[in-house]
């Protein structure tokens, strides 16, 4: 019997999308975890990413920020041996890049005949193929190890279509469903030591729903009256209500699941009335 399930120190964790709202929160609690984080993001982030490397570090942490785009598979494969040539494996992917284009939706002023084709086409592949690349990429030294786990970012939107967002709910379902056949196909072909898992979060406030869901003057919009409305907890999510299943997940406390989606959202999904 292990000591501590939750350990994690020295795990390399590499993390997609690591300079966005959950990203942040996520690689500054691994840096103070014992962890090796690995930041990922584009290259106009540099600065940004660069910055909250140095706050983990001057936390005592350890982390390195490289610059990729998750669409692009060579870009992925620098990166990949960079952490070979730092950190000398990988432990842990976190596929948090992904997120809904405007273009992609349907006002309810709107119908589905003047659906976006070309925004809903990119919205999934940043969401679906932005997890399944850097997957494919990164998951190659898991299974050389037949030791890693993979966390995959659904939503809500993975279970039940919402409003409005068309394109981003064909894209978090079609995650979901990738998430558990990949978990089998990783058990299968390289052992039990290789789990893939998904999380799906709830509506935490940020920059990028803001407009959508609150009023210039900060009252909620028509929207968020009817997400709070079924929503047992009556509030929105904090980023940081994530972290403790993250760490779960990310660690041998999971070492028996796989294939499995953990919902962190206030009782949303499973509410009736
Ligand atoms: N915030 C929420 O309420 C919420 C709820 C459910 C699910 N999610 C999901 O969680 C994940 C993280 O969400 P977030 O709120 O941090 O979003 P965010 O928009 O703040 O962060 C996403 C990050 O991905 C990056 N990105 C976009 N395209 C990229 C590309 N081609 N290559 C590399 N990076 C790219 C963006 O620059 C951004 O930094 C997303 O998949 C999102 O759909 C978020």
């Amino acid at each position: 019997m292990k000591t501590n399930y939750f350990d994690l120190n020295g795990k390399v964790v590499v993390v997609t999308g690591a300079c966005g709202v959950l990203g942040q929160t996520i690689v500054r609690y691994f840096g103070t975890q014992g962890a090796r984080v690995v930041l990922l993001a584009r290259a106009h982030s540099a600065e940004k990413a660069e910055g909250i490397v140095a706050d983990i570090k001057k936390a005592g942490g350890e982390a390195m920020f490289l610059a990729c785009d998750v669409m692009d598979k060579a870009s992925l494969e620098a990166c990949r041996q960079a952490i070979l040539d730092n950190y000398g494996t990988i432990d842990v992917l976190l596929n948090a890049a992904g997120g809904n284009m405007p273009a992609a939706t349907v006002p309810p002023d709107k119908t589905i005949f003047d659906l976006d084709v070309d925004a809903v086409r990119k919205v999934v592949d940043l969401n679906l193929f932005g997890t399944i690349i850097p997957t494919l990429v990164f998951a190659r030294v898991m299974a050389d190890n037949k030791k890693g786990s993979i966390i995959n970012f659904c939503s809500e939107s993975s279970f039940r279509p919402l409003t409005r967002v068309a394109g981003y709910g064909a894209a978090k379902s079609a995650v979901a469903s990738w998430t558990k056949y990949l978990a089998g196909e990783m058990a299968l072909k390289f052992g039990d030591g290789i789990r893939v898992n998904g999380i799906a979060p709830g509506f935490i406030l940020s920059e990028q729903n803001r407009t959508l869901l609150t009023n210039p003057d900060g009252s909620l919009t028509p929207r968020s009256e009817k997400i709070l409305g079924h929503t047992p907890f009556g509030r929105f999510l904090e980023s940081d209500e994530l972290l403790g299943t993250l760490h779960y997940l990310a660690s041998d406390a999971s070492a028996a699941v796989t294939g499995t989606i953990s919902i962190v959202d206030g009782g949303f999904e499973s509410f009736s009335i």
